[in-house]
């Protein structure tokens, strides 16, 4: 009953009411709701260890560039703004990998994403890599920028089908066009990873590819190709509607040398030793 009351409110007044809802949370966003403090949020500012000081500023100059149209979103809508708070502990993690890796590492890093659409986590990577002045040789974006294909989705995961119809490989291009060290390398994943020619072992990938198959053939592909004290952050590893990628994670992380690590985000985090 109030359910069906709520559906015929108008918008202004849903607001309203969520954002009343929502008041004591100190995070909301991306199917998560928490009362605990985000990791953003320092009690000391200039602790560098703990914080990631240009992570604001960097949630700010891409909501800049999404209202002047310097960064564009496939689904342009009025939302997109608060798409990228929504965003704000994924991206953090994503950040987090890096900063965890420039501690490591005293060497260039290679880097991989599969599954790269608009170019969101792209942007955040490429953009603290640069802000924080850690070295790497190459960022490879692997991507169909086509509609999901249906021989490569599995029966229960076929809501994908269609989907990122609008993706546009000219439009991510535009929306990295600032960082020169990107290799973009458009097709399906598995016939795509023919194309991949770079010989050093990579360091950090980040896997979003809400597709159990390709997120398979991605870890088989690449297994071999991971430096020791690497990353994987997968991005759809808790979600409910991609129960089949998490399936394929848990399986190929079985018997390998490292900890997976889940977030209550839905991401995970693979450390390779
Ligand atoms: C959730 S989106 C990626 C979002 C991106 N990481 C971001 O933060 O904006 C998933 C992407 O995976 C790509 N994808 C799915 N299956 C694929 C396959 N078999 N080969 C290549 N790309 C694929 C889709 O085209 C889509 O752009």
């Amino acid at each position: 009953m109030i359910r069906a009351i709520y559906k015929f409110l108008p918008h202004f007044i849903k607001k309203k009411i969520v954002n009343n809802l929502n008041k004591n949370y100190l995070f909301v966003g991306w199917n998560l709701k928490t009362k605990t403090c985000p990791p953003w949020k320092n009690t000391i500012t200039q602790n560098k260890i703990l914080q990631i000081s240009c992570f604001n500023d960097l949630n700010e100059e891409l909501i800049e560039k999404i209202n002047k149209n310097d960064f564009l979103l496939n689904q342009k809508n009025n939302e997109n703004k608060n798409k990228i708070y929504e965003l704000k502990w994924r991206h953090y993690n994503v950040l987090l990998s890096l900063k965890y890796l420039m501690e490591l590492k005293k060497e260039k890093i290679n880097l991989v994403e599969a599954g790269v659409a608009d170019g969101l986590t792209a942007w955040f990577a490429l953009s603290f890599l640069e802000k924080e002045s850690i070295k790497y040789d190459h960022f490879t974006l692997i991507d169909s920028w086509e509609q999901m294909d249906s021989s490569l989705l599995k029966k229960n995961e076929s809501k994908q089908i269609g989907r990122y119809e609008n993706n546009n490989i000219e439009i991510t291009k535009k929306n990295l066009e600032k960082f020169k060290k990107t290799n973009f390398l458009k097709g399906f994943i598995p016939h795509v990873l023919e194309k991949y020619k770079e010989k050093n072992m990579i360091d950090w990938l980040h896997i979003d590819l809400n597709s159990s198959i390709a997120t398979k053939e991605i870890l088989e592909f690449f297994s071999h190709r991971l430096n020791k004290n690497s990353i994987i952050v997968f991005d759809d590893y808790g979600w409910p509607n991609h129960e089949e990628s998490r399936i394929e994670i848990d399986k190929w992380s079985i018997n390998k040398s490292g900890i997976l690590w889940p977030l209550p985000t839905g991401q995970a985090i693979f450390f390779n030793f």
